[in-house]
């Protein structure tokens, strides 16, 4: 995951190169798929096209419309698999992050591929057992849960609840019946900061989440639960951030939780039996970007973990981790049609059919992606362009300083890979334009699994007069 190869364009009637040539070096240039960036399954087809999971993209944005996002199935499974494989059943929980994007058929899939699932309000987790995933391998988080939130989670008996304040632990204990006891972890800031943007560093005191290890609010919170008859203290949990691309700072959140663990056991003479160590797996967007690697991770954190359980005298707990990025961002890709394109002063602007309001990452975390044209092969040198939304805001840039060719023009079509994550889960209403599509694609089939947002669905809301 940590290399982009590339595969080039075959000449027409020439059977498609094999799918990973590592010694050619990562590009941009149109007639490249680079892999690691794009799904496994991406390959380039003639005249231009690409296909993803056996579909042409340019067949799924004339049968479904854009902007359309298509997700790799076997993409996503493959990702789940390669976490089983390096997080072991018999001693880790994978649980698959909803935030980064949730759907009835995505239940299905990280059910049937063994995962738990992370849920951070009632719709999330209505959704997911709504749709058939079983409550009991659901964790629910959130820094300020709702009573319906708690009401909803201890009702349809949720695995485990994150506690992340102490106010929230009498309102969980009283929503519990006489007899039974909710399992439930308290989320401790580790003071760790790692992550792709301020607004995701979530490992240190100054920011909203969690209760603080530095000045003893996590022990506190732990002494408050210990002491409720209907809560069941199994675990601590920490999230250190998101889009992280090293290994190292969840070596040092390992080593300070253990030492938390430690003070718990002597304290209380208790060892808890879990540690949930949470997501933020980064990925590439762009050609030569790094993806955490995830076999790494999952040795170098066992390795810390068992040596620091020894040390301590502790029995080493059962590990979860909780990535959402890494499991569906690299599957999905977003497809635009080009509007308009026209020269400013020296930058020329090609601007496509969606925007800030089904991808606002740009937006929030001043962040960048690699788009390419799909549907047509073009002879024209490649010129520099600034890829634009079509919101009404100068900041609804989706791309600057990347090459597509000299003649791009209304009506093409770009494809952006990469888009599987925090698109759509954080899609908005914005101009009114409507939440595309997302379609499963796999061996070549193309399935509607989110229809697209009418105009209808958005003024059956708006209700007065
Ligand atoms: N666990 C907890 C408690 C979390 O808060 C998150 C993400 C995850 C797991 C999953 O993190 P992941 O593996 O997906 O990085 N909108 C931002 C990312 C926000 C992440 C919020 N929490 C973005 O687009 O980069």
């Amino acid at each position: 995951m940590t290399t982009t190869p590339v595969v080039r364009t075959p000449a027409p009637g020439v059977a498609p190169a094999p799918h990973v040539t590592p010694d050619v070096t990562p590009g941009t240039a149109p007639s490249e798929v680079p892999t690691g960036l794009w799904p496994a399954s991406a390959r380039p087809g003639p005249d231009g096209d690409v296909a993803v999971g056996g579909v042409s993209l340019t067949e799924a944005a004339d049968r479904f419309g854009t902007p359309l996002y298509v997700l790799d199935e076997g993409e996503v499974r493959r990702r789940c698999r390669t976490y089983r494989a390096a997080f072991p059943p018999d001693k880790a929980d994978v649980v698959y992050a909803a935030k980064a994007f949730l759907c009835r058929t995505v239940v299905r899939w990280v059910r049937e591929e063994g995962l738990g699932l992370d849920v951070c309000s009632a719709g999330e987790l209505l959704l997911a057992v709504g749709a058939g995933f079983p409550a009991e391998r659901i964790v629910l988080h959130g820094n300020a849960k709702s009573p319906e939130d708690l009401r909803t989670a201890v009702r349809l008996g949720v695995g485990r609840i994150v506690v992340d304040s102490t106010s929230e632990i009498t309102r969980l204990a009283a929503l519990v019946l006489r007899g039974n006891r909710q399992p439930v972890m308290i989320r401790v800031v580790p003071g760790i900061s790692a992550g792709g943007h301020a607004a995701v560093r979530t490992g240190t005191d100054d920011q909203k989440f969690g209760l603080s290890l530095t000045d003893g609010s996590a022990q506190h919170a732990i002494d408050r639960v210990l002491g409720q008859p209907r809560l069941e203290l199994v675990g601590l949990h920490c999230h250190i951030g998101s889009q992280i691309t090293a290994v190292k700072p969840y070596v040092a959140a390992v080593r300070r939780m253990v030492g938390l663990l430690a003070r718990v056991r002597e304290q209380h003479g208790i060892a808890l039996p879990q540690l949930d160590i949470g997501g933020g797996h980064g990925i590439a967007y762009r050609p030569g970007e790094r993806a955490l690697d995830v076999p790494a991770l999952a040795a170098r954190v066992r390795a810390e973990l068992v040596d620091g359980c020894t040390r301590a005298g502790l029995p080493v707990p059962r590990l979860t981790v909780e990535p959402g990025r890494a499991l569906i961002g690299p599957a999905g890709v977003a497809v635009y049609r080009v509007l308009a394109v026209k020269r400013t002063g020296t930058t020329t602007f090609v601007a496509v059919d969606g925007g800030m309001s089904d991808n606002p990452r740009p937006a929030l975390y001043g962040v960048r992606y690699a788009p390419r044209l799909v549907g047509r092969s073009s002879a024209s040198p490649d010129r520099v362009v600034t890829v634009v939304g079509r919101h009404c805001e100068a900041g609804d840039v989706l791309a600057d300083g990347v090459e597509l060719p000299g003649d791009v023009r209304p009506g093409d079509l770009l494809a952006v890979p990469a888009a599987g994550a925090y698109h759509l889960s954080m899609a908005s209403g914005y101009n009114l334009v409507g939440r595309p599509p997302v379609v499963s694609v796999d061996e070549g089939t193309a399935r509607l699994l989110v229809r697209r947002e009418s105009l209808d669905d958005m003024q059956r809301r708006d209700v007065g007069v």
